[in-house]
């Protein structure tokens, strides 16, 4: 069982760190399972800054067929359940994914590391994203007349939002870590920013080797074992964790 202290009227701050192992069940396929994205397109040919400069049609095509993918499908129960947290917690959701499944979901503190795929933006700076709803095509410019770009963040490429993270998390009480393999950083180094004080918790089906094993881990499918982790945390709301 989890324990958590609240203090009165004083509500504690969970961040969610996610990765693409909470959309699986959404039908939106993982980078590193076996069949994942990577078995299918070549990474550098498509999600590298470089392969931007070689091969931008290829790129926009990959980021296209990407968006296409997300219209058909909806937030699972894992999405949901952590929209429930926030009738007891301060909740902040930290994504690596491109998706915009917590947004459907309806949570309301959202940053996105690698970026958005329903957003674009110029090529000269990450600043200032704005939605997209059809393709983008090379020759697509803003009013400033630069071309427009997917907003994502490549392989090769700053994370501009990891200050932003750090901060979120090492101010945690509770990080809730679902669906990353925590093979890519500087986003999997973020499990290290958490104080010494808060508890983590991990919820993924596959095996890990954490070498200080300061962080639980609940083995198994997120749309299960969220929902249940959520229920756990709102019942115990007055003596927890
Ligand atoms: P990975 O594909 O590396 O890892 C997916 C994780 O999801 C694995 O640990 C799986 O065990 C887990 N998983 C699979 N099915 C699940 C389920 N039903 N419920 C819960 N977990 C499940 O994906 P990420 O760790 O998100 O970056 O990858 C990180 C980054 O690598 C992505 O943001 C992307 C990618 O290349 C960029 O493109 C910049």
């Amino acid at each position: 069982m989890i324990k958590i202290h609240l203090m009165e009227n004083q509500k504690k701050k969970i961040v969610v760190l996610t990765g693409a192992g909470i959309s699986a069940e959404s039908g939106l396929g993982t980078f590193r399972d076996s069949d994942g994205l990577w078995e299918k397109h070549n990474l550098s040919k498509v999600a590298t800054i470089d392969a931007w400069h070689k091969n931008p049609a290829l790129v926009l095509s990959f980021y296209e067929q990407r968006r296409q993918q997300i219209l058909n499908v909806e937030p699972n129960e894992a999405h949901h359940a952590l929209v429930r947290l926030e009738e007891i917690f301060d909740v902040s959701i930290v994504t690596q994914n491109i998706d915009n499944l917590h947004e459907r979901a309806g949570s309301k503190d959202i940053l996105h590391l690698h970026g958005l795929i329903t957003q674009g933006r110029s090529v000269l700076s990450d600043e200032n994203p704005f939605s997209i709803s059809a393709p983008i095509r090379l020759g697509d410019v803003t009013a400033e007349g630069h071309q427009i770009r997917p907003h994502i963040v490549w392989f090769g490429e700053e994370v501009p939002k990891m200050t932003d993270a750090e901060q979120l998390i090492s101010a945690c009480d509770f990080l809730i870590v679902i669906g990353t393999s925590l093979k890519v950083y500087p986003a999997a180094g973020l499990i290290h920013s958490c104080s010494v004080h808060a508890k983590k918790i991990l919820v993924d089906p596959g095996t890990f080797n954490f070498p200080e094993s300061d962080i639980q881990h609940i083995q198994g499918k997120a749309s299960e074992k969220v929902p249940e982790l959520v229920n756990s945390l709102l019942k115990q709301q007055n003596h927890i964790l």
